[in-house]
């Protein structure tokens, strides 16, 4: 098949291309390069430097390589950005997608499928103590981020009905791995790896006060994240929405112990207050997911993985 990976140049978008790659589809990244970069995209797939907010370089780009599955994964991908420039936000992930969506369907198109890479970590709000939040569960989304997310799996409702485009609604939870950026605000386990090895504490911020041991997170390993696109893109996954997730509950005290661990450093941490917009507590069921691509990497095996990177391959 042929596969459009928007956002191929980033961190997750990057491993999308290189699987479907691997499995033997013909790829091609569009991507402004905005967080992402041009060394993040496989030799073997063509590149396009596009803006999704240019509307007439989207569909020009789509007509040029004519792909038949779209895994979107373009994104502003920042919640605290959101929250600073809700704006910024909304251009790119509810009218960027919006761009794509319309060069998806127009005449002479051949995209017959497409999944979005939604938010699992923010859709649904605050989860309570000793729950998961499940795909019935009902979305009480409080950034922008996640609010503009959203209004997007509602746009890809819209065209599954009235433009006949399938789509699946892919809501990661907390996602990491080799290639993540540790010079964003997000992607934790990139920057405890980055601060660890350059012999900084680890800021832990408080989940209801400083010095408690930070907000509740479910951490999912990027091999994961893609095999679910993968088997989505072939039109494998029935359900319209679907939680990527390990289920599993780690504080960012926790993550971080066991980063400091696994790199032999010195266990050194400053605590912060909690910082604004953060949920206290998210964590998914994703027993859906699991039935497709089986038990998902523990997190003591994602971070050894992750720290083979980060150790001995920087590049
Ligand atoms: N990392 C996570 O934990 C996580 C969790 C839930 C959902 N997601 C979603 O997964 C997707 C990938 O996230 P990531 O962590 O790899 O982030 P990333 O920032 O590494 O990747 C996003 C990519 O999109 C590109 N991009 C941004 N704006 C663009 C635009 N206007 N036009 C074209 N390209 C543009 C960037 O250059 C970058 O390469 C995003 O949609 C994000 O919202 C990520």
């Amino acid at each position: 098949m042929r596969i459009l990976v928007t956002g191929g140049a980033g961190f997750i978008g990057s491993h999308i291309a290189e699987g479907l790659l691997e499995a033997g589809h013909e790829v091609a990244v569009l991507d402004n390069l905005s967080t992402g970069h041009r060394k993040n995209v496989p030799a073997a797939a063509k590149f396009y430097e596009c803006d999704l907010r240019n509307d007439d370089l989207t569909r020009s780009t789509l007509r040029d390589f004519r792909p038949e599955a779209v895994s979107h994964q373009a994104a502003q991908a920042s919640v605290a950005i959101s929250v600073r420039d809700p704006r910024l936000d909304a251009a790119v992930n509810v009218l960027g997608g919006l761009n794509l969506l319309e060069a998806c369907t127009e005449q002479g198109s051949q995209v017959r499928r497409f999944v979005f890479a939604s938010t699992g970590g923010a859709i649904y709000g605050e989860v309570p103590a000793e729950l998961r939040a499940d795909e019935a569960t009902v979305a009480r989304p409080s950034s922008p981020y996640a609010i503009h997310k959203l209004a997007f799996e509602g746009l890809l409702a819209c065209y599954r009905d009235t433009r006949n485009l399938p789509s699946t609604i892919l809501r990661y939870a907390n996602v990491y791995g080799p290639r993540q950026d540790p010079h964003g605000e997000a992607g934790v386990v990139a920057i405890f790896f980055a601060a660890a090895l350059a012999g900084k504490k680890l800021r832990v911020n408080g989940r209801s006060q400083a010095g408690d041991a930070g907000c509740v997170r479910d951490y999912v390993y990027v091999a994961d994240v893609v095999r679910a696109n993968i088997l989505a893109l072939d039109g494998r996954v029935e359900q319209p929405i679907m939680n990527i997730g390990t289920g599993e509950a780690t504080t960012t005290e926790e993550l971080a112990r066991g980063i400091c661990q696994r790199l032999g450093v010195e266990q050194t941490f400053e605590y912060g207050v909690p910082r604004l917009g953060d949920l206290e507590r998210s964590v998914l069921d994703a027993s859906i997911a699991f039935r497709y691509i089986g038990t998902p990497v523990p997190l003591a095996e994602g971070l050894d993985r992750t720290k083979v990177f980060y150790t001995e391959r920087r590049d």
